[in-house]
């Protein structure tokens, strides 16, 4: 993949000099009822995330933490959980990457009925596959995971690979701070950020800390698991510097630990990729899109007497193999935003002209459609390979997500392809580039298949399709 296709992003400011200790994995404070089901509220919760001075910042979380609270299962393990909602306005929560049943995939509007304030749902799913995975707000993304409502989802292997002083979790945002420090909720929905790259935070945080510096044992190995929780910010990292090797992409292992082939790489928003590091020396993870490398996670080697540690290679998930010969195939093509070609926009059965935009918010569009219609992108019978060819006519870069399926990325223009190909279930797209994906459509229900840049999303990147 090429690195010129993103542009510059905005600059991030840093806490001072001082870094954060560690915080450890993300702190779990969810309870489990006696029914087994692990209670979840997404509330309004007043937090500091910059200095001590600074003023408290008006989030929105579930159980009070940033990120929320993890939540850990074996593979094939039930996850049952009750989310409460106390927010001032509905929610759900969508469980990014697992291959789910399609009534529990939480999507407003599509998979069930929005919570209302004060309502409660239950969740209760398998997890098929072995990975990491997280979960979000899927109602009014753009505001309700901006604000803080995320955590990670981990699916550790039947028997897991590594031990949990050597499985690391990193979910990584960004927010956009006011001047005082506290989160800037005024700009939440400007249209600006809508035909634009999306929401830009300045300040960058692991775990909810700012730069948190983390201790490794000398020559022990780990596993790091870094999550891209934020609305619109792609990182640019690279695993190289530190002799890091990828071991998985959106939750589904690499056949082999394997060397980037190229730098940087990209973490697109949700998307997920594991490293595996060999503690040698002090080393930083950084953002390397702006004109300096912008070190966000700090970790230190300690001297200590120990034993080797062992872990398990990871083995691949039971995903089905696409047919390439015998797929279906459709055309994606994304249109919209600032710097856009015109196209005729049809939004609600309507076309849009004019003021029409400004004032429905719709400034994107799938096949001239802005967001969700009444019919689906394609409908398809359940076990049918499908080949979707997606076409950025857009000038800027994108995350395209699918709901309920991972695919492989077998052509992308412009660029050579990872070998082996490996699955996601969210691929960047930069503009005027077109990429084709390939999967199975086995699992049946309605999918959403939308841009993860939550504001394009809500100004329009939205489509379904339909498994029958
Ligand atoms: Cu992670 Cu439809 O989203
Ligand atoms: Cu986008």
């Amino acid at each position: 993949m090429n690195n010129a296709m993103i542009s510059r992003r905005n600059l991030l400011i840093s806490a001072g000099v001082a870094t954060a200790a560690y915080a450890g994995r993300p702190f779990f404070n969810a309870a489990y009822a006696d029914d087994g089901f692990l209670e979840i509220t997404a509330g309004p919760t007043a937090t500091k995330l910059y200095r001590p001075e600074a003023e408290a910042s008006d989030l929105w979380l579930y159980n009070e933490s940033t990120p929320g609270p993890e939540i850990r299962v074996k593979v094939g393990e039930r996850v049952k959980v009750r989310l409460k909602n106390n927010l001032e306005e509905p929610t759900s929560i969508h469980w990014h990457g697992i291959r789910i049943a399609n009534t529990m995939d939480g999507v407003s509007g599509l998979t069930q009925e929005p919570v209302q304030p004060g309502g409660t749902f239950e969740y209760d799913f398998v997890v098929p596959d072995a990975g990491t995975c997280w979960y979000h707000a899927h109602n009014k993304s753009w505001k309700q995971v901006a604000r803080g409502l995320y955590g990670s989802l981990i699916v550790d292997e039947a028997t897991p690979a590594f031990d949990p002083d050597h499985d690391l979790t990193l979910v990584i945002d960004d927010w956009r701070l006011r001047n005082d420090g506290s989160l800037d909720v005024e700009s939440l929905g400007h249209l600006m950020d809508w035909s634009h790259g999306g929401r830009f935070g300045n300040f960058l945080t692991v775990n909810g800390k700012s730069r948190p510096e983390i201790s490794l044992v000398d020559g022990q190995t780990y596993r790091l698991r870094l999550i891209n929780a934020a609305n619109a910010r792609i990182f640019d990292i690279d695993p190289n510097r530190f002799d890091a090797k990828i071991l998985a992409y959106d939750g589904q292992p690499l056949l082999e630990p394997e060397t980037p082939a190229y730098s940087p790489m990209l973490l697109a928003p949700a998307q997920r990729m594991d490293l595996l590091v060999t503690a040698k020396s002090d080393f930083a993870l950084e953002e390397l899109s702006g004109d300096t490398p912008y070190p966000f996670i700090f970790f230190k080697v300690q001297q200590r007497q120990t034993e080797e540690n062992v872990y398990r290679p990871l083995k691949p998930n039971p995903i089905p193999e696409p047919d390439l010969d015998n797929a279906r195939s459709f055309v994606l093509d994304m249109t919209g935003g600032a710097m856009g070609r015109m196209v005729e926009t049809v939004y609600n059965g309507k076309v849009l002209s004019g003021e029409d935009f400004p004032r429905t918010g719709q400034l994107w569009a799938f096949n001239g459609v802005a967001n969700l219609a009444e019919d689906p992108f394609f409908s398809i019978n359940r076990g049918e390979s499908v080949i979707l060819e997606v076409l950025n006519n857009t000038s800027f870069v994108h995350a395209m997500h699918v709901h309920g399926h991972h695919f492989r990325v077998i052509e992308r223009e412009g660029a050579t392809i990872d070998d082996g190909r490996p699955w996601r279930d969210t691929f960047a797209i930069g503009p005027d580039q077109s990429v084709r994906i390939a999967f199975v459509a086995d699992n049946p229900g309605k999918w959403l298949f939308h841009c993860h840049m939550l504001e394009h999303a809500a100004a329009g990147m939205n489509t379904w399709f339909e498994v029958v």
